[in-house]
């Protein structure tokens, strides 16, 4: 990784995480096609899981596209923390100057979260706090948002800590919970904002990783 992000014209590459659809990291391939997504490139993308339809995604896009599976055969803690070290070089190796979790159900753990301190987001498809946490991931998340009797939800991107859905957060964007809505309805209506969030969290974390540098060349 590149410590100082490089002036103004250069372009920022990162990696994308994905474990499913792909939707959001879709977003990202079609904002960076039609420059909506400035400097940012998506350079790497990695999923946790066989079969994902992100990875068909990232090679129509021609993107590397990774499928790095935890190993079984470890505990969880020695898998998590094997599976990340593994990311982690594959996103050293890509050169990527941050990590965007899309979809992304695998934990992160060790090394990584040092290395890459602030420059690891996720989406959320809550209003974190709210909602957030080991298990709260896709339909469950609406499911509970319903049960719960909530009338606004919405989607967070947030940087990545040592926590689950616990980091500070960047952006958030709401929308209502209608009388009628199922889970399915929920989600859609979400997901069609997650998709704007997660251009404007990357756009959001580039130009912090700017203003960073900028701070550091001047001290
Ligand atoms: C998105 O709704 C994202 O917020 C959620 O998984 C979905 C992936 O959709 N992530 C989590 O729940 C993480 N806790 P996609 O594969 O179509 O982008």
């Amino acid at each position: 990784m590149n410590r100082a992000i490089a002036g103004s014209g250069a372009v920022v590459p990162f990696a994308v995480l994905v474990s499913g659809n792909g939707t959001n990291l879709q977003a990202l391939l079609d904002a960076e096609r039609s420059g909506r997504l400035g400097r940012g490139q998506v350079a790497l993308v990695i999923s946790d899981r066989r079969g994902a339809y992100a990875l068909e995604r990232a090679r129509l896009a021609g993107k590397k596209a990774l499928l790095i599976e935890p190993d079984q055969n470890l505990p969880k803690e020695a898998r998590r923390r094997d599976l990340s070290d593994r990311i982690q070089a594959a996103v050293r190796e890509a050169q990527a100057e941050f990590i965007v979790l899309a979809g992304f159900l695998s934990i992160l753990q060790g090394s990584i979260l040092d290395t890459y301190r602030e420059r690891i987001i996720n989406i959320h498809p809550s209003l974190l706090p709210k909602f957030g946490g080991p298990g709260m991931y896709g339909e469950r998340v609406h499911q509970a948002v319903l049960a719960a009797g909530e009338t606004v939800s919405g989607c967070t991107v947030h940087i990545v800590d040592q926590g689950t859905d616990t980091g500070p957060i960047l952006l958030q964007r709401t929308v209502p919970v209608l009388p009628k809505d199922t889970t399915e309805s929920l989600a859609e209506r979400i997901h069609h904002e997650e998709h704007i969030a997660i251009v404007d969290g990357v756009l959001e974390l580039i130009s912090r990783l700017g203003n960073m540098d900028n701070r550091r060349a001047f001290s």
